[in-house]
């Protein structure tokens, strides 16, 4: 993306990025789209400024356009990866959303917070790229490619947009921290953050395709995806509750999340994060999870803390 330092919005984390945002944006009773499934933080934090936050469902293609009430005042979505789900924003979609944007007067936040790890080549622009009419405010976090408790983010918001931006941050925190900043700076001045990204994502790709490989053996359908750090996947049978396996995943040590407490519609499923993990625990923590899996198969009940599940032993 062309931007100037002058257009960016050092922000503590996204978090306060979408705080920023709320702040200058909404009043209460405005309408406010999520997607369906979604970030909870994010509707939360729309909510607890008074919005009306709409839930929009979210297809192959990410956020369903067209199910975008006409009056909402912002939408809120993450094109590149969808969260949860994973899929990635058709250029088609992008363009609809925009033209949706500049016909209606809503804006646009686009929430990039782990594309720098792209596992597929050629990404599609960004709204903000494609964006000719400035609704977009586009959204980037250091908490995927760094560390989440930096608190250190951005966002890009159209030039008039930024004096109330940059006094609602002088209201509420001042500025965050300046040497944590300097530091980061430096850091990318020195290429040292790049170098980070490429090495990172070497590790991550790998870490990714044995996520897949052993995911190929289960009993779920993949949600197609091109960059971050997680992976949905459906159940393929509908007898068995996710919820259920995730809790029993956590008393053997697999942490995973379900689809469904992020967008209670959607089809059963898990999401698998392999950021914050190490490449050789992956395959048998999935096979843990396959065996859980296998056990919960044709059977609605909890796999209970007192069934010794075959991974258990
Ligand atoms: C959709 C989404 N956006 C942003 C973030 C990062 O938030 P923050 O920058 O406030 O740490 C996350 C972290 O999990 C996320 O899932």
């Amino acid at each position: 993306m062309h931007v100037d330092a002058d257009d960016v919005v050092v922000t503590q984390g996204t978090q306060q990025a979408l705080d920023l945002v709320a702040r200058v944006l909404l009043s209460p009773g405005d309408v406010v789209a999520v997607e369906d499934p979604g970030y909870r933080v994010a509707a939360d934090l729309f909510a607890s400024h008074g919005a009306r936050v709409v839930p929009v469902p979210v297809d192959g293609e990410g956020i369903v356009v067209d199910r975008i009430p006409a009056g909402a005042r912002l939408v809120y979505t993450t094109p590149s990866h969808q969260f949860p789900l994973g899929v990635t924003l058709s250029l088609g979609r992008r363009r609809q959303l925009l033209a949706h944007a500049a016909r209606h007067g809503a804006a646009v936040v686009e929430d990039d917070y782990d594309s720098e790890f792209r596992h597929e080549p050629r990404p599609l622009d960004t709204l903000h790229c494609l964006d000719p009419t400035g609704h977009v405010i586009y959204v980037g976090t250091f908490s995927k490619s760094l560390l989440p408790s930096l608190r250190l983010g951005y966002l890009l918001c159209p030039p008039s947009l930024r004096p109330a931006v940059l006094a609602a941050r002088q209201l509420t925190d001042g500025y965050g921290p300046p040497h944590l900043q300097a530091a980061l700076a430096r850091f990318i001045d020195e290429g040292l953050l790049a170098r980070h990204v490429r090495r990172a994502t070497r590790v991550y790709t790998e870490r990714r395709a044995l996520v897949l490989e052993e995911l190929a053996r289960l009993p779920v359908a993949v949600v197609p995806s091109a960059a971050g750090l997680h992976v949905a996947a459906h159940l393929t049978d509908d007898a068995v509750a996710a919820a259920a396996v995730v809790a029993a995943a956590a008393r053997e040590g697999v942490e995973l999340e379900a689809l469904q407490p992020l967008g209670p519609g959607i089809r059963e499923g898990l999401v698998l994060g392999f950021g914050a993990t190490v490449t050789g625990s992956v395959r048998p923590g999935i096979r843990r999870l396959g065996r859980l899996l296998a056990g919960a198969g044709g059977s609605p009940t909890t796999p209970g803390p007192r069934r010794r599940s075959p991974a258990s032993r």
